[in-house]
Order: structure tokens, then C-alpha cells, then sequence
């Protein structure tokens, strides 16, 4: 088997959360991951906002409205929009906080029974960020 089969195996059916889904590496890799193993299980995105309205109009902003997502877009046509609601929850967050900032008692509890990878791509990366910054949307 090649490296790359045996990646997409991997990823068959796994529950991931990924952070900083609104930053450049966090949002190549949604796309790549929903284009070559759609039977991925679910893709927790957390991403700064103050409530799930925010985030999800910062997901369709940021995120599947970029260009990036236009190859996704055209595989699946008409059923783009029940693969994402299928696959993706949206997790709205802030790393820095105790429980990064979690509200909703039900997803946590299902964040730490599910979740099997995370992969963590929330950073700043501005090099002229103040030391006490503290973002809110
Ligand atoms: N880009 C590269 O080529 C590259 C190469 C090697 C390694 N890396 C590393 O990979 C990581 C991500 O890089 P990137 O280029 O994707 O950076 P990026 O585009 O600046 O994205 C960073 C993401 O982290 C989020 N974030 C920042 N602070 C957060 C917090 N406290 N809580 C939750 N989310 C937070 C940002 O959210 P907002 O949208 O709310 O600001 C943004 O979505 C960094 O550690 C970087 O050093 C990047």
C-alpha cells in the first residue's frame, strides 16, 4: 500500500478537531481532507466567536466562501452544503481560556468522547501582536 492510501484509511472514519480553522494551514487542510476521505467521520473546526451564529457566518466567510473550496464545490454540487452538514460541527472557541472557552456543556461532552485527533493550528502568527491581546469577535 502507498503512503497516501494509507493516509486516507486513517483518516476513514475518524472524529477530528482541528483549531484555528480560520487560518491558512487549518482551512487547507479541511478542504483536502473533505476531497479525498469524505467518509472521514466528523471535523470539529474551532474558531474564534462569541456564539455559533458568529462562527458559522465567519465559516461561510473565511472559510468554504474562499476559492480553495471551488474544486470541493463542483465534485459535489447540489450536495456540498449536506456534505458539510454532515462532516463539519462547528466548535466556536478561544484556545487561551480555561476549556478554551467552551459554552455548551453537550458538545464538550461530546468533544472528549469523540474526538480521537486534534490537530492544533490556532496561533498567532502577526509578529507585531501585543502580549495582552485578548480577541473577541
Ligand atoms: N503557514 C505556514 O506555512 C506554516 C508553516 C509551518 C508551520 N506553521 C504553523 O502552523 C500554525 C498555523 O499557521 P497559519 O499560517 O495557518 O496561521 P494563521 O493563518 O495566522 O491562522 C492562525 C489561526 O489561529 C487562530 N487563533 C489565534 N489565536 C487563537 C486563540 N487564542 N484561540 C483560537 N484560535 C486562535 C486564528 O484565528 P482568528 O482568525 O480569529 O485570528 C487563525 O484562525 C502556526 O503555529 C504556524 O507557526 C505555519
Amino acid at each position: 500500500m502507498d503512503k497516501c492510501g494509507s493516509a486516507m484509511e486513517f483518516l476513514e472514519n475518524k472524529n477530528i478537531l482541528i483549531t484555528g480553522a480560520t487560518g491558512f494551514l487549518a482551512k487547507i487542510l479541511v478542504e483536502k481532507i473533505l476531497r479525498v476521505q469524505p467518509n472521514v467521520k466528523k471535523l470539529y473546526l474551532l474558531l474564534r466567536a462569541a456564539n455559533e451564529m458568529i462562527a458559522l457566518e465567519r465559516f461561510h466567510n473565511e472559510v468554504i466562501g474562499k476559492d480553495l473550496f471551488q474544486v470541493l464545490k463542483k465534485m459535489w454540487g447540489g450536495d456540498f452544503d449536506t456534505l458539510i452538514s454532515e462532516k463539519v460541527c462547528l466548535v466556536p472557541g478561544e484556545v487561551s481560556l480555561s476549556e478554551m472557552g467552551l459554552k455548551d456543556s453537550n458538545l464538550v461532552a461530546e468533544m472528549k468522547n469523540q474526538v480521537e485527533l486534534i490537530v492544533n493550528l490556532a496561533a498567532t502568527t502577526k509578529f507585531d501582536e501585543r502580549y495582552t491581546h485578548n480577541y473577541a469577535h
